[in-house]
């Protein structure tokens, strides 16, 4: 079936306008029905933050971004589906066109500007599913116009305790001006300190949903020195590493496109994403996990990014271009190296090159 809706859908999309063709994805997970997957080889799960993934490959955010097809998500065979960005109040994000596919380079700039229908509408649908089972995420962001942003985080972890598997912050988005000063040490600890009570509050005596900041790629050093510095003072639960990048890489070919504003991911950001993973992981010391995200488009990307010191994987940009048997591929991939690497699981495999990788030149 999957096979069959990917020959369906990937050469329409291919040819349509990029928000269109998004559109028609998420009508095709609705309304196709996906059996469940079989189940996943026990050596790939992965036990994080008090859940156990069944495996370590998640869809990142940006394509659920109103929970519409969180369990079609997961018979896809992803191990976890990450639904948003969700902003309180129902907002319309910037102008089209907003989306851009960069086909040389396997790679899309987005400026949608946190496009969501609103906490109320998601909620519902997410309330809907419940009792289905699943690892299920939801990543909260800021109003554009909202004169208080920490108080936009801290209503929509109130809301979403109930449904949310765990939150991941974002304050990484380009897209919403200003948004990534939160990445700053006072501010973001403020955040931090003021997300971690709400949690704690909208579940008490409950399972308490972990909550994972998700960080921007273009960081400087010093600024994740601090940012770590911050997160594990405050004992946040994880680290999403990371979002688009505001970057060009100069061996992009698509060069006029590569002008337009907005985020780049896909392929090009690999390298730049898994160079933050590695710093991430050597500074966090096993405190917390975190999950990779960013360019991932093979088994050897995503073994690549495990090794940098990812417990967890996502990916969304490799999709548009390799399929949706991208899924099924990385995971017999993955079994296949923790098999001639003989680990006993993906686990073990957790951050042994992250010294090396922050030893080598940065990447351009
Ligand atoms: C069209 C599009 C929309 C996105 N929207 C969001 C979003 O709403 N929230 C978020 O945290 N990340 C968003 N992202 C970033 C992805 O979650 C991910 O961090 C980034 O694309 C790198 O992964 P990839 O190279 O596998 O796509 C979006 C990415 C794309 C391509």
């Amino acid at each position: 079936m999957i096979g069959l809706l990917d020959r369906l859908v990937r050469p329409l999309t291919r040819a349509l306008e990029p928000e269109r063709a998004h559109r028609l994805a998420i009508n095709g997970l609705k309304m196709v029905p996906l059996r469940h997957p079989p189940a996943d080889d026990p050596r790939l799960a992965v036990p994080a933050f008090g859940l156990t993934f069944p495996n370590p490959l998640g869809l990142a955010a940006g394509f659920d971004k109103h929970g519409e097809v969180a369990d079609a998500i997961l018979r896809l065979g992803f191990g976890f589906a990450e639904v948003g960005t969700v902003t309180p109040r129902a907002q319309a994000g910037n102008p089209r066109p907003r989306l851009f596919r960069l086909e040389d380079d396997e790679a899309v700039i987005n400026r949608l500007g946190f496009n969501s229908e609103g906490s109320e509408a998601v909620l519902a649908r997410l309330s809907a599913r419940r009792g289905r089972g699943g690892i299920v995420g939801v990543n909260v962001g800021a109003n554009r116009e909202s004169p208080d942003r920490v108080a936009d985080y801290v209503a929509l972890i109130e809301s979403f305790a109930p449904v949310a598997s765990y939150f991941t912050v974002n304050i990484s988005s380009p897209n919403t001006p200003g948004l990534r000063d939160l990445q700053q040490g006072k501010a973001l600890d403020d955040l931090i300190a003021r997300t971690l009570a709400a949690r704690d509050r909208a579940a008490p005596g409950g399972v308490k949903p972990p909550v994972l900041v998700k960080i921007a790629p273009d960081l400087s050093l010093a600024d994740l020195d601090d940012i770590v510095g911050v997160a594990r003072a405050r004992r946040i639960d994880g680290m999403v590493v990371a979002n688009t990048t505001v970057t060009r890489p100069p061996a992009l070919r698509e060069r006029a496109r590569a002008a337009e504003q907005g985020g780049l991911s896909g392929r090009p950001l690999f390298r730049l994403a898994t160079r933050m993973v590695a710093e991430t992981f050597v500074r966090v010391e096993g405190q917390f996990p975190l999950i990779g995200v960013g360019g991932i488009d093979s088994g050897a990307a995503a073994f690549a990014k495990i090794k940098a010191g990812a417990s967890l994987l996502q990916l969304y940009t490799g999709l548009v271009f390799r399929g949706l048997r991208l899924v099924s591929d990385i995971k017999a991939d993955l079994a296949n190296f923790i098999r001639l690497g003989r680990y006993d699981s993906l686990t073990q495999a957790v951050g042994i090159d992250a010294a090396a990788i922050t030893a080598e030149p940065w990447p351009e």
